[in-house]
């Protein structure tokens, strides 16, 4: 998959014959090389990565190995993605590997969720705790390696801001050029303020994700570009490494659920893959349900699998405070279609009052999250209701975004102006107890004494523990 313009490349040999593959997930053809838009040539259908030296490892050896590392001091072993290397493609060599140590991420109780919904098992896995705050980092690392090992000096992707983030800070690490198409006064200014500061070319286009993903397919096929959408199988690969780290941290026993938010539908796509790989090798002996959770106005899976049976794609016209998951038209659709069965999860979708409140559920615990990984949590609430989910069952929610990625919207709420001017205004009311307001006093003892003890007697019963 070499750059159309040799004058764009730098003299770096082009990979020998990697053991891993191109597989078609709709026609099942199996390639060497991917073309620019990693779509099957016969069919045009999306590419998934396989390898058949994955299947011939030894898992109880795999185990012992992967645990080995965390107390090894080398470059990939530090990398919570690349000490899973036995399941990755395998680039050239160590040396051109881009990583900024991402993975390793903390798996958390939710007491206070857990206490309040009745799951005694209930935990995040916080993939806003990587190097640029979401989870986008574990697939930025293995697909920024394979373009700097094909001698792209460009990357490029659309997005809703923390794939351009994740794809920026890479870029600079691994000594190539970024362009970012980001929908214009659709992203959060911090998602949007790491794309600058990481040095990328930022373009804000007048249209939504939909719209820069659809021009970005058509540069691709034009310029020399490599695009690290997560229509790239290689990200994919590394955001496998979610599912591998949780399992470990759970010391191999597969929870009932896990459960996603979903948006470009990229995500789930790789969780469901790893989940299946696992299973096949032997490292879990069953498999979790993997379920996503859309918003309201952003719900092409949840309108696909009702009204299309999981055969054709409904597209929405997508709108959500939920910004990053403000997608109406998902490229991995098919992909998410097919772990959903594989696995028997489901599929719902949450208002945005719902978000909202579990967003500052989940930060009262002192975790917090963007608005989009607060799907998980409200959704579960409807799953458990629904009787999808039992209160003896394992669950874990994948927490996607950092509580710092979406200041504006945290603000908004806690201030109680979020809703303003919407037709949820009336009933957003109901969040009160859940708003934390800043107060304004005069710099003396005295007002701030009596506001301490006015918060007390209102809540005298308040506990975090
Ligand atoms: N959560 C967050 C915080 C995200 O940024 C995204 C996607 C998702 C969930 C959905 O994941 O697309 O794999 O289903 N953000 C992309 C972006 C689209 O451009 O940053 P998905």
């Amino acid at each position: 998959m070499p750059p159309s313009s040799t004058s764009e490349k730098s003299s770096k040999p082009s990979p020998p014959q990697a053991s891993f593959g191109f597989r078609c997930i709709g026609c099942g053809s199996v390639t060497a090389a991917a073309a620019q838009d990693f779509r099957c040539s016969e069919c045009g259908n999306l590419l998934e990565i396989t390898d058949s030296s994955w299947n011939s490892r030894n898992p109880t050896a795999l185990k012992t190995l992967w645990r080995e590392r965390r107390s090894l001091n080398a470059s990939l072993d530090l990398s919570g993605v690349w000490r899973f290397r036995e399941l990755l493609p395998a680039p050239q060599s160590a040396e051109l590997v881009v990583t900024l140590r991402e993975g390793n991420t903390p798996l958390y109780e939710l007491r206070q969720s857990s206490r309040s919904i009745g799951i005694p098992r209930l935990y995040a896995k916080h993939q806003g705790m990587n190097p640029t705050g979401s989870f986008k980092d574990a697939g930025m690392t293995v697909a920024a390696t394979f373009a700097r090992q094909a001698g792209y000096r460009w990357v490029a992707c659309a997005s809703t801001g923390n794939t351009s983030a994740s794809m920026a800070a890479y870029a600079a690490r691994g000594g190539m050029r970024s362009l970012v198409l980001v929908p214009e006064g659709k992203i959060s200014w911090s998602k949007l303020s790491q794309a600058l500061d990481y040095g990328a070319l930022t373009c804000q286009l007048r249209t939504d994700f939909d719209g820069c993903l659809r021009l970005l397919q058509e540069l691709v096929r034009q310029a020399p570009v490599y695009q690290l959408n997560s229509i790239n199988p290689f990200r994919l690969e590394g955001q496998k490494t979610l599912a591998l780290e949780l399992l470990e941290q759970l010391d191999w026993q597969a929870p009932d659920h896990i459960i996603v938010p979903g948006g470009n539908l990229g995500n789930s796509s790789a969780i469901g893959k790893a989940l299946l790989e696992m299973l096949d090798l032997g490292l879990i002996p069953r498999l979790p349900k993997l379920s996503v959770i859309q918003a309201e106005g952003a719900n092409p899976l949840v309108r696909t699998l009702r009204e299309g049976g999981g055969k054709r794609l409904v597209s929405v016209q997508a709108e959500t405070r939920a910004t990053a998951i403000r997608i109406g038209n998902p490229a991995s659709w098919e992909k998410a279609v097919k772990v959903l069965q594989a696995t028997g999860g489901a599929c719902e979708q949450v208002s945005e009052l719902e978000i909202a409140q579990a967003k500052a559920e989940i930060g009262a615990e002192g975790i917090g999250c963007e608005p989009a990984s607060a799907v998980t949590l409200a959704g579960l609430k409807k799953l458990l209701q629904q009787g999808f989910v039992k209160p003896d069952e394992t669950v874990i929610l994948v927490l996607t975004g950092n509580l710092l990625k979406d200041p504006d919207f945290t603000m908004g709420f806690h201030r109680g102006d979020l809703f303003q001017g919407t037709a949820d205004e009336r009933e957003s009311s109901r969040l009160n107890p859940f708003r934390h307001p800043p107060v304004v006093l005069d710099a003396l003892l005295d007002a701030v004494i009596k506001t301490l003890e006015q918060v007390e007697k209102s809540d005298p019963t308040h506990s975090n523990a």
